[in-house]
């Protein structure tokens, strides 16, 4: 059966992309169904969406011939995904407080499907704290995000990022959604970059974890199909499409974040967590013309990969942990293994350049061996461990049909 997308097009200048998009999807056999709002009419006009579409377009929650006709509840159930592209910065904002007062807000309300969104906005738009607010709670909702994008604005002379992703990154992001993979129906975790552990408000901390290679193996399980779950300390990195991100901040709220995850089938903790934080956080910021130095006293961190390792009826199936180590890494990671309690290690060499690279080598450890893997980029990698975790997670039981 052909796929069913419900585009929702929010009113900004990106409308015009827009019907692009809805070719570029059309290319691929989905079926399109779209959805205005009174402001994307604006820009762009519901005759053209529709000639595209081959259909009519939805415009209105109130017009008794369109709500009879399909209704806002049957567009939000009757699509396997919903697209928001433009995703404006007003219709962020109803979607992340649950307001329905037009038809684009209650579909979104309404819908137990999927959601993409593709911002596209003003750079400060983009980067106002309100909308750094909506953006994370709809995370945290489980909207997938796509984009925005750097570069030029329509605004002469304006440039940063806010302009919205390209059509064929919509559709790629789309298809890895509506992907029937190997790992559809798996639920998966990944931890990635550094925690930050605070010494006082405005000291912490952290390390230099960039969170690449952890990002990267969220978005290669997502293109297998995986329902997937990225908890991610601070880093410069956007989510991948179709990836939920939960982003913290310590150990502490890594751990609870993951355990907010479970049930999983697999969980790969990249994250370079802070092994240890600073006993107390201080109030107030720590004053230099106090008595001498301040000594720091620290404690140990919660070992989330131990954590989840656990026996026990929730452990997740699998439990991948990385290992970075300079000397001895396959005796090191053999360890690694029966002390955490995980079923794999990742195992790498960091005394050259991995750190913040764009490139890996690794050795994989099972219990039924070791794989050397030559260097190759961090996204190389990432698709070869999910393909490795598709495998494993795959497999027939021994004995059973
Ligand atoms: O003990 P070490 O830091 O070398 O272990 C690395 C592995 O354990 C990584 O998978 C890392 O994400 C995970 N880890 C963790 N929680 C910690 C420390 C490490 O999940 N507190």
């Amino acid at each position: 059966m052909s796929k069913r997308v419900l585009l929702i097009i929010g009113g900004g200048i990106a409308a015009y992309k827009s019907l692009d998009l809805i070719r570029r999807l059309k290319e691929t056999g989905a079926a399109v169904r779209v959805v205005m709002t009174d402001a994307a009419q604006r820009f762009v006009t519901p005759l053209a969406a529709g000639a595209l579409v081959g259909e009519r377009v939805f415009t209105d929650l109130f017009d008794q011939a369109q709500e009879f006709d399909v209704g806002h509840i049957r567009l939000a159930r009757e699509c396997d995904l919903i697209i928001v592209a433009p995703a404006t910065a007003d219709l962020m904002a109803k979607a992340a407080h649950g307001l329905a007062n037009d038809l684009a807000s209650a579909v979104l309300l309404a819908t137990d499907k999927p959601v993409l969104m593709a911002p596209a906005m003003n750079p400060l738009m983009w980067s106002h704290t309100a909308t750094r607010r909506n953006f994370e709670t709809l995370s945290a909702d489980g909207i997938r995000f796509i984009g925005p994008n750097a570069g030029e604005m329509a605004e002469r002379g304006e440039a940063g990022v806010g302009r919205m992703a390209e059509p064929t990154e919509i559709r790629d992001a789309a298809l890895a959604l509506l992907s029937d993979g190997p790992l559809k129906g798996k639920r998966a975790l990944v931890t990635a970059g550094p925690t930050i552990e605070a010494i006082d408000p405005v000291r912490f901390l952290s390390n230099r974890s960039s969170g690449k290679q952890g990002y990267a193996i969220a978005a290669a399980l997502a293109e297998l199909g995986a329902e997937v779950t990225l908890v991610s300390g601070p880093t410069n990195l956007p989510a991948p499409a179709g990836v939920k991100r939960v982003s913290v901040e310590s150990a502490r709220e890594m751990l609870a974040a993951s355990e907010a995850a479970l049930p999983l089938d697999v969980a790969v903790m990249v994250a370079a967590v802070a092994d240890w934080r600073p006993k107390q956080a201080a109030d107030e910021k720590l004053k230099k013309d106090k008595t001498g130095l301040p000594a720091i006293d620290l404690t140990e961190n919660p070992d989330i990969l131990a954590t989840l390792s656990k026996p026990g009826k929730k452990r997740p199936k699998l439990m991948v942990g990385f290992a970075a180590e300079t000397e001895n890494v396959e005796e090191h990671a053999r360890a690694k293994i029966a002390k955490k309690g995980c079923d794999w290690i990742v195992a790498n060499d960091v005394s050259g350049d991995v750190m913040g690279g764009a490139e890996n080598q690794v050795l994989l450890i099972t219990k039924d061996g070791v794989q050397s893997w030559p260097r190759m980029a961090k996204e190389a990698v990432a698709r070869k461990l999910a393909a490795e975790i598709a495998a494993a997670l795959t497999a027939k039981a021994p004995g059973r049909k």
